[in-house]
């Protein structure tokens, strides 16, 4: 079976877990903060944060973004429910602005026209796909009405922006958000990362990463308690706030140090089995590519077609068993999020949503991901062609 996406794990990747295993700090040893600086290095930002995944970061963003009731968090309905949850968690509201049909990203029409009419407290948008959002006039937008915007990067490990510019670098956000899941860029089992130039932020995340505790003796709040004649008490530190237990480990940091060595050429070969598709379904009756256009910026997480399944008289269920009965799996990124339930029976309407439920009605993903052979992705080419055409 061709899976829809796959880590990759070399030698080099077993040995850096290996050695974690056989050293003496199995989790809150020095690779966290090593792993967090090269992080920050590559994406351009000033600081990173590691947790136990990307939702835990949009949680702790949108904590420290200073989301609660009566809050409204603006995103697209095309993400994984992780986006939009980031608000709940802080008893914050969710909206949804609309998509452009031809990036899948949150529309800017969409988003002024949104703004202008209610008090967005603070913006996520989600790079879909790997493709960058036009974060430029999302910066523009957001300024004007003072929207804090927390971008959504889960995809996009690795995607740039025209100005050449990383994402994550933080220069249109105050926060940038990316998943170290195995489907990503590169994996640490479970896992993500914050990245910001805010030092105020970065010290919060911090502190609510691990319970919300202290342990830096300048930033003690109880004097009292923390000094006995004059000396610091050495078991000493302090809960401030309600924090989490959102801590990464080392045996996860050692493996994303070893797989951030080679994400050039993870994004290389992303970027070429893209376009060897882009050109395979160039001129196809039924199904065109999406996100074209942008190859070259784009991580490329995720490969989708277009398909137009009534002129296809196939259902979308009907083609994803035949390709699975040749050995292909596929995927469908994502369902609107307003579409569940848990959002119905808030009362979320369906309206206004057209290019989002026309993009859902019609896309696939095929397998993308580094380790797909020629021979692989030339059997996945022939299958579409022959079952889609
Ligand atoms: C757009 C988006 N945001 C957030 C997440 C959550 O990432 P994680 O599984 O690392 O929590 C995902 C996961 O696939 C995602 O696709």
């Amino acid at each position: 079976m061709i899976p829809y996406g796959k880590h990759h794990v070399d030698e080099e990747d077993i040995k850096s877990v290996i050695k974690v295993l056989k050293s003496d700090n199995l989790t809150q040893g020095p690779l966290i903060d090593a792993f967090e600086k090269e992080i920050s290095k590559y994406v351009g930002a000033k600081y990173s944060v590691a947790l136990t995944s990307c939702t835990a970061g949009l949680h702790l963003a949108a904590i420290v973004s200073k989301i609660n009731k009566g809050k409204v968090l603006l995103t697209s309905p095309i993400t994984f429910v992780a986006t939009a949850n980031s608000s709940l968690y802080c008893n914050g509201e969710t909206i949804f602005a609309d998509i452009d049909s031809s990036t899948i990203n949150i529309s800017i029409d969409s988003i002024k026209k949104i703004i202008s009419q209610k008090k967005i407290h603070a913006i996520a948008p989600v790079h879909f796909g790997g493709l960058p959002c036009n974060m430029k006039k999302i910066k523009e937008i957001a300024d004007e009405v003072g929207a804090i915007i927390y971008e959504d990067a889960a995809h996009a490990f690795g995607a740039s922006f025209p100005d050449g510019s990383k994402v994550g670098s933080c220069k249109y956000s105050d926060m940038t958000i990316f998943s170290f899941h195995p489907v990503k860029s590169i994996a640490t089992g479970e896992g993500g990362v914050v990245t910001t130039n805010d030092k105020y932020l970065y010290e919060r995340l911090l502190r609510l990463r691990n319970h919300g505790i202290e342990k830096n003796q300048d930033d003690f709040q109880s004097k009292n308690n923390s000094i006995t004649n004059g000396i610091n008490n050495p078991w000493y530190y302090e809960m401030q706030e309600l924090g989490y237990h959102y801590r990464i480990t080392d045996i996860q940091c050692a493996l994303g140090l070893s797989q951030l060595k080679k994400i050039d050429k993870f994004i290389m070969k992303r970027r070429e089995l893209a376009k060897k598709y882009d050109l395979a379904f160039e001129n196809l009756k039924n199904c065109e590519p999406i996100q074209k256009n942008m190859r070259d910026f784009s991580s490329n997480h995720l490969y989708i077609l277009r398909i137009n399944f009534k002129k296809l008289s196939k259902t979308r269920a009907s083609l994803m068993e035949e390709l699975k009965n040749v050995g292909i799996m596929t995927q469908v990124h994502y369902i609107p999020v307003i579409l569940h339930p848990y959002f119905q029976k808030k009362g979320y309407k369906d309206d206004n949503f057209s290019n989002s439920y026309n993009y859902y009605n019609n896309a696939l993903s095929i397998p993308l991901f580094y380790d797909l052979t020629d021979k692989e992705q030339s059997h996945v080419i022939n299958q579409i062609k022959k079952l889609v055409g």
